[in-house]
């Protein structure tokens, strides 16, 4: 049975299939063409518990997201992904979840917890840094522009015994590099000091970067030497939840910040120093906007001939953000407030019957497909 919840009871609705804009949706997207000119409304689709549950579609999110594209498979109407996680670039990611949901995704309709930290290669262009979490943190960094960057697996390959419980594990990460390379390697290591250390994606060896960092971190950037001034620590989100196959919430990156803090904060004098970035930060918001502007002009840029003035500063009356974490994804679209309509799925995190205490979003629905159904329903009926 459907359970659709609005936080204010005025915007409750019958089920679309009663609405005959429904069955306007199955007409074909190039009737809709001549009315949808620039969509007064664009939507951002969180990732982990709402289209995908570790690497499988959930919801009805590839059937959802097919509605957002005209017959021949042209984009109509704006759409980005926004999620904290990460470990690969837009890129990639873009063509990758493209093949697990079957629709054309730009690499600018991608954005990650780390995609921000574009804004730091000015400061650390040519700086040495380490890239810390699963996927390719390093390649990430250098796609961005920074050109001195290791992964924290190359790096602590560089010291020996710098991870006493090394031996204890199967998996070895010590990556097959030639004689030259790792002694180019080491002498850039020992030579210089760490200058700034990223944490783009979930952490795969806890106990290993917990001490490697502690390492950096507490002697100015060379492990082994004397207490030194703490590097700056950048990390992509703050996380201590996220939805992924397992039926209950599993640890994310805010959890390993917090082991982190907790033992350098026991063995340093000064208290860790570190900045998050990704939702519920309200400047996510604000960038997604201006990317699904600047999607409205790319998307309808024969409507823009003539007027190159405010390209990307498309207006939008409404901003969908459908998220399944309450502290995460409603809370940011509330701070961020107007356009953005928040959406709560029972996909993900949060599984309950109402809406959320603490952070209630404008709609709660059971999938990603409902909330696309409604607000297909609300736009082109309004
Ligand atoms: O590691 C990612 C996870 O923390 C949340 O991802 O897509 O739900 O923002 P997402
Ligand atoms: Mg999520």
């Amino acid at each position: 049975m459907l359970r659709i919840i609005f936080k204010n009871a005025s915007q409750s609705r019958s089920k679309p299939q009663s609405c005959p804009f429904f069955s306007i949706i199955s007409r074909s997207y190039s009737q809709l063409h001549s009315q949808i000119q620039r969509p007064s409304f664009g939507i951002a689709f969180d990732i982990d518990g709402v289209v995908l549950l570790g690497n499988t579609p959930i919801g009805g999110s590839s059937q959802a997201l097919k509605r957002l594209y005209d017959d021949c498979g042209k984009l109509k109407i704006p759409y980005i992904f926004l999620t904290n996680g990460g470990g690969f670039h837009e890129s990639k990611r873009a063509s990758e979840l493209s093949e697990l949901l079957g629709v054309n995704i730009l690499p600018s309709q991608v954005v990650q917890g780390h995609s921000p930290f574009k804004q730091l290669v000015k400061r650390f262009e040519n700086e040495l840094v380490i890239a810390v979490g699963k996927g390719e943190p390093a390649a990430v960094m250098s796609e961005y522009g920074f050109k001195n960057v290791l992964s924290i697996d190359e790096y602590s390959s560089c010291f020996d015994n710098i991870d006493p419980l090394a031996q204890y594990k199967k998996w070895s990460t010590k990556q097959e590099v030639d004689q030259n390379s790792t002694l180019k390697m080491k002498n850039i290591v020992y030579s210089q000091r760490v200058q700034a250390a990223f944490v783009v994606s979930d952490s795969v060896d806890w106990s290993r970067d917990i001490q490697v960092l502690c390492d950096v971190l507490r002697t100015g950037g060379l492990p082994g030497r004397e207490t030194g001034h703490q590097p700056p620590l950048y990390f992509a989100n703050d996380d201590l939840e996220y939805q992924a196959a397992f039926p209950s919430e599993r640890l994310g990156m805010g959890a390993f910040r917090i082991a982190l803090e907790a033992i350098f904060n026991r063995i340093h004098p000064k208290a860790l120093e570190y900045t998050s970035f990704g939702k519920p930060s309200p400047s996510v918001f604000k960038n997604a906007e201006t990317i699904l502007s600047q999607l409205v002009s790319s998307l309808h840029h024969h409507l823009e001939a003539g007027n190159h003035g405010d390209a990307g500063s498309h207006p939008f009356k409404t901003l969908y953000m459908i998220g399944d974490n309450p502290s995460v994804d409603i809370n940011g679209a509330r701070q961020a407030g107007h356009p953005w309509f928040s959406i709560l799925t029972r996909t993900g995190v949060f599984k309950g019957k109402e809406n959320h205490a603490k952070f209630p979003a404008d709609l709660v629905v059971d999938t990603v497909e409902e909330a696309v159904d409604f607000l297909l329903t609300k736009e082109c009926s309004s």
